[in-house]
């Protein structure tokens, strides 16, 4: 069996919503100290539903697969349904991670967690 599913090659090379929102109403950054690895989210919100999100990441070839299968998960949908989505979630729309790198899914789903929070405190303001 291949290492890497289908899916996750595709997502690899051809990474969903990559890039920047220069005016986004929220910002998640997240990073694995033991693997260096780091992601950006950015996400425009309007009435409680994700209209766009795009993200950077710089790391391994699972994290880029991981962040763009979890930003085509969220986009379009409620803030609540975005909260609760799980590295599980990601790994099993992937078909799929080595063991080892599964934390590479946990930083997608951080990442989307922490720009959620952003979001929070941005409203506090
Ligand atoms: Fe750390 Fe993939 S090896 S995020």
């Amino acid at each position: 069996m291949a290492l890497y599913s289908e899916k996750v090659m595709d997502h690899f090379r051809n990474p969903r919503n990559v890039g920047v929102i220069e005016d986004a109403d929220a910002v998640g950054e997240v990073g694995n100290a033991k693997c260096g690895d780091i992601m950006k989210m950015y996400m425009k919100i309007d009435d409680g539903i994700i209209t766009d999100v795009k993200f950077e990441t710089f790391g391994c070839g699972s994290a880029i697969a991981s962040s763009s299968m979890a930003t085509e998960l969220i986009k379009g949908k409620p803030l609540t349904e975005a909260m609760q989505l799980t590295n599980k979630a990601v790994t099993e729309a992937l078909d799929g991670l080595p063991a080892h790198k599964i934390h590479c899914s946990v930083l997608a789903e951080e990442a989307i967690k922490s720009a959620l929070e952003d979001y929070e405190n941005r409203k506090k303001q």
